[in-house]
């Protein structure tokens, strides 16, 4: 069966058809509010969660309203407690649009709220809030969030709805689910709902799918430079360390320049790619599941044709990488400026904030493995602590990029940080090896219930709690997680 997004038209499983048409009906009535609101010449704020999905999902739904004149501020925040809620209300705006915020509260908001907001957002949430009209939520249609859509091609879906010549948001979306690990598909491979959306990028003209080594900045750094600065996989010795790398390919007698300038990635031969491959492997054979890790190494790319080939927007997992780092370190507005179409200011200082970004990671992530204290390993989990080291807006990037590091594979993974209003922040990641049953988001929602709030998906969770709550809640994961080990609860 086929289903329309815009104009084009993509194969999608029969069974989700009667779900994706609802889905398409309830994003149409979204849209007919937002654009009611905007006709009717309302101050609308639209708030957008501070990774990259948050950001590009904001971001699309102010682009869909800035083309349509109206009025609107966005703002980015890291997340949505019932107190800024209450704030929020204080303030002088006529309209609320939540962007990858909300779910949980979602019964307060309205209370708060009234009719005065929506939620675009693809996280798991209540039956109970399922059945609320201000909230478009995949799980609502049974699309399963983690995968199959994140909350950027959610808002594409909407602006769609509002102009069909929206198209060109695509791009966005795509950036969005990446950002969010959501290529988890053959071949690193976006899939589900958001097949539909690649196909809508490609066919304007503003995105193309290829297989190549999928090291960062393959088109614009140098080829060590490209290799120290991809975390995903983490390659112990050479991820962060530009003369290493340098050594190593040199020695394997990789042609790093052409004449004076340095070649990048995206210029090397198939043989030479080849050659790259043979170079790491060594770094790659410390950890017992090298030829997995030498799968990660290549997989799809997804360029967008329409950016400078030198700047980081041009790769979609760089941009996402960009946005985080935006958002993560308090420039979400930067990184909004950037899905706008600014090029020149934004951009210049995204990436200079991209650049001390992955420094930063890279002390953490290093700081890290080298403190034996900072990691306790559990019977059926590792928690990092990463206390009076790791800001808080950085624990679920830290978090990513330690979840594909061999050492932790097979048991969950939290990293903590106490953040700067005393509080107990955690991040959660499933690692390879994991029980296919473990729900991270159920566990963390469940574990916060003593005045904490917590959540998320089954493979990337996060909490924060008072910190004299910490024993509870920590109690409370360990026994989910036994329970598991005995075969018994969750998904
Ligand atoms: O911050 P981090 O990347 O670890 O978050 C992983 C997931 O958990 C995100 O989807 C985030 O929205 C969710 N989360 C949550 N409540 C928190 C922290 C994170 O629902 N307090």
């Amino acid at each position: 069966m086929e289903i329309f997004c815009s104009g084009s038209s993509i194969n999608v499983k029969t069974e989700k058809m009667g779900k994706i048409e609802e889905l398409f009906n309830r994003a149409k009535t979204i849209g007919e509010i937002i654009d009611k609101k905007v006709r009717e010449g309302k101050n609308i704020i639209v708030l957008g969660h501070l990774d990259a999905d948050g950001i590009t999902s904001a971001s699309i739904i102010a682009k869909a309203i800035l083309r349509k004149n109206g009025r609107f501020v966005v703002r980015i925040i890291n997340n949505l407690k019932l107190k800024t809620v209450h704030e929020l209300k204080e303030e002088d705006y006529d309209f609320y649009i939540f962007c990858e915020l909300g779910a949980g509260i979602g019964r307060q908001i309205k209370e708060i709220l009234n009719d005065k907001w929506i939620a675009i957002d693809h996280h798991q949430i209540s039956e109970d809030e399922k059945s609320i009209d201000n909230i478009i939520n995949s799980w609502q249609f049974g699309i399963d969030g983690t995968k199959e859509i994140s909350a950027s091609g959610m808002s594409y879906i909407v602006a769609l709805t509002m102009d069909r010549n929206n198209t060109d948001l695509s791009c966005l979306a795509v950036v969005g689910a990446l950002g969010d690990k959501q290529d988890q598909g053959e071949g690193r491979s976006i899939t589900g709902l958001n097949e539909i959306i690649v196909k809508d990028a490609i066919e304007s003209g503003y995105l193309k799918v290829t297989k190549d080594l999928m090291f960062y900045g393959r088109e614009t750094k140098p080829i060590h430079e490209a290799i120290a600065s991809t975390t995903t996989p983490f390659i112990p010795g050479l991820t962060g360390n530009r003369d290493s790398c340098l050594a190593t390919l040199t020695s394997a007698g990789i042609k790093l320049k052409e004449g004076v300038r340095w070649r990048t990635i995206a210029e090397l031969s198939e043989e030479e790619k080849g050659k790259v491959i043979e170079a790491i492997i060594p770094y790659l054979t410390l950890a017992p599941s090298a030829t997995d890790k030498v799968k990660e190494l290549i997989g799809n790319i997804y360029t967008l044709e329409r950016e400078d080939e030198h700047t980081s927007l041009r790769d979609g997992r760089e941009f996402a990488t960009l946005l985080n780092a935006c958002g993560r370190t308090g420039n979400g507005g930067v990184g909004v400026s950037i899905c706008l179409g600014d090029r020149d200011f934004a951009l210049q200082e995204g990436e200079r904030i991209l650049a001390e970004y992955k420094h930063t990671l890279n002390n953490y992530v290093q700081n890290i493995l080298s403190d034996e204290k900072r990691v306790v390993e559990g019977k059926w989990s590792f928690m990092v602590i990463g206390d009076g080291l790791i800001d808080e807006k950085m624990l679920g990037a830290i978090s990513s990029i330690l979840s594909g590091i061999t050492r932790f594979e097979g048991k969950a993974l939290f990293v903590k940080t106490i953040t700067n209003d005393g509080d107990v922040s955690f991040s959660a990641r499933k690692t390879k090896g994991c029980s296919p049953a473990l729900n991270l988001g159920l566990i963390m929602a469940e574990a916060s219930k003593f005045e904490g709030v917590g959540g998320g998906h089954d493979v990337a969770a996060g909490a924060r709690i008072p910190i004299q709550r910490s024993d509870e809640f920590l109690k409370i994961i360990e026994e989910r997680l036994r329970e598991l080990d005995e075969g018994k609860g969750q998904n």
